[in-house]
């Protein structure tokens, strides 16, 4: 019987230990990845220190994968079709970047991604390009890539390319001074507020949000963003347009009154890391703008779950940014978000993985200890273990 290592979760507040365990077969829709880095998140340390999530003891967890496809099971592409394009995994060639599955399987063991080997649904996964990525920089991008992706999705955002060409909306760039430049203006009326822009998932956040505001039917002209200040040149270069610093105390004022002299509103945030009451607060001076219009609810997407004693403040309304418990559902939205999107815009360049990633080890045993780092807090970086070469 095949077996490799894994790094398991033995009990609540434990350590993860080193063990061997069998090598799983790859059931129907599924892929065994054979791991090369892993990305570490929040809620893994979560998992491991305060047990979240998690049914039964011994188990493995962990969400960002980079790997080789070993073996793929029933009902997998492994050649491209008109239904699959581009979209294919074939067992010793296909490098693929995934995001582990096991929070959705109860957490079984041969789900989670700290291990050697590990199953992966291909609907998680996404070929990588062939050249130009680490296997570091592709752990670093299924979690940052999808919270983002379902926050726009959960305010009612339309996907890129599906937002319909009003007959008067004009594609001249933002702040021309022609009259068909003053109209884009008003049709592309919004700013889109990344807060936490700096965070893993808001460093993504600001990349897709830039390719909706270039979407030319899309409503949104402007990316803004919160960072630290350390961080500002790096938000930019993602593509927002501008970027403020939560530190300071007139934030909300700064914001407000850009976006004013803008001649914008802010109607949707995505709130990556941060506190909720600011993204209210600006949220809430644009309640009541442009009255009549489409929309006119505001909306924040939170990564971050909601405290229990946030305030519900009228008209704005506040998610926390999840996939589906529907399984069909969420093999839908994983699909779309990896196979689709993340494929395509890779492909294309126009998204790169971000923040950088800082490896904080080799070897599973580097887990452990990269995850007590990321409890210390981490800025614009994303620690990744290596696990093989
Ligand atoms: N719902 C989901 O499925 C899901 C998935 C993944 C993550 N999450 C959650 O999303 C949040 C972000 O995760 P992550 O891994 O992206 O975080 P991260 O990379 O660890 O976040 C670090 C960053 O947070 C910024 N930051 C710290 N305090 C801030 C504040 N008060 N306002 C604005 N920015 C602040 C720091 O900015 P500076 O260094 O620039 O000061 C730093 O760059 C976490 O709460 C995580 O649990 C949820």
């Amino acid at each position: 019987m095949a077996t490799h290592l894994a790094a398991i979760a033995i009990d609540k507040g434990e350590p993860f230990k080193l063990q061997a365990r069998s090598t799983p077969k790859p059931g129907p829709g599924e892929l065994l990845i054979e791991v090369k880095s892993v990305a570490l998140n929040p809620a893994d340390r979560l998992m491991r220190d305060l047990g979240l999530f998690i049914p039964t003891y011994p188990t493995v967890i962990g969400f960002d994968i980079s790997g080789l496809v070993l073996e793929v099971g029933e009902n997998v592409p492994v050649s491209e079709t008109d239904e699959y394009t581009g979209l294919c995994f074939r067992p010793g060639i296909t490098r693929v970047a995934a995001y582990a599955a096991s929070f959705w399987r109860s957490c079984d063991p041969d789900y989670g991604a700290f291990q050697e080997k590990c199953l992966v649904l291909w609907q998680h996964a996404v070929p990588l390009p062939d050249e130009g990525m680490t296997w570091n920089q592709a752990a670093t991008l299924p979690v940052s890539v999808e919270v983002p992706l379902n926050a726009w999705d959960i305010m009612g955002i339309p996907r890129f390319g599906e937002a319909t060409a009003p007959s008067s909306v004009s594609t001249a760039p933002m702040g021309s001074n022609t009259s068909e430049g003053t109209q884009t203006k008003k049709q592309k009326k919004e700013a889109l507020l990344i807060w936490g822009a700096s965070s893993s998932v808001g460093t993504m956040g600001v990349q897709t949000a830039r390719l909706l505001r270039e979407d030319r039917y899309s409503s949104f002209a402007a990316v803004y963003a919160t960072a630290g200040a350390a961080n500002h040149k790096y938000v930019s270069s993602l593509g927002a347009d501008r970027v403020f610093d939560y530190k300071d105390p007139q934030v909300v004022a700064a914001i407000v009154s850009a976006a004013r002299e803008d001649g914008l509103v802010i109607r949707h945030c995505f709130l990556a890391t941060g506190q909720i009451a600011l993204c209210q607060a600006v949220l809430k001076a644009f309640l009541g703008d442009n009255q009549g219009e489409e929309g006119r609810k505001a909306k924040i997407a939170s990564a971050p779950v909601i405290p229990p004693d946030a305030e519900n403040l009228n008209g704005v309304e506040t998610i926390f940014v999840m996939p589906s418990a529907n399984e069909e559902e969420r093999l839908a939205q994983f699909r779309y978000w990896m196979g689709t999107w993340l494929r395509e815009n890779l492909a294309k360049g126009v998204i790169r993985p971000s923040p950088e990633p800082r490896v904080v080890g080799k070897g599973l045993v580097a887990i452990n200890s990269g995850l007590d780092l990321l409890l210390q807090g981490v800025s614009c970086t994303k620690l990744v273990v290596e696990v093989a070469e």
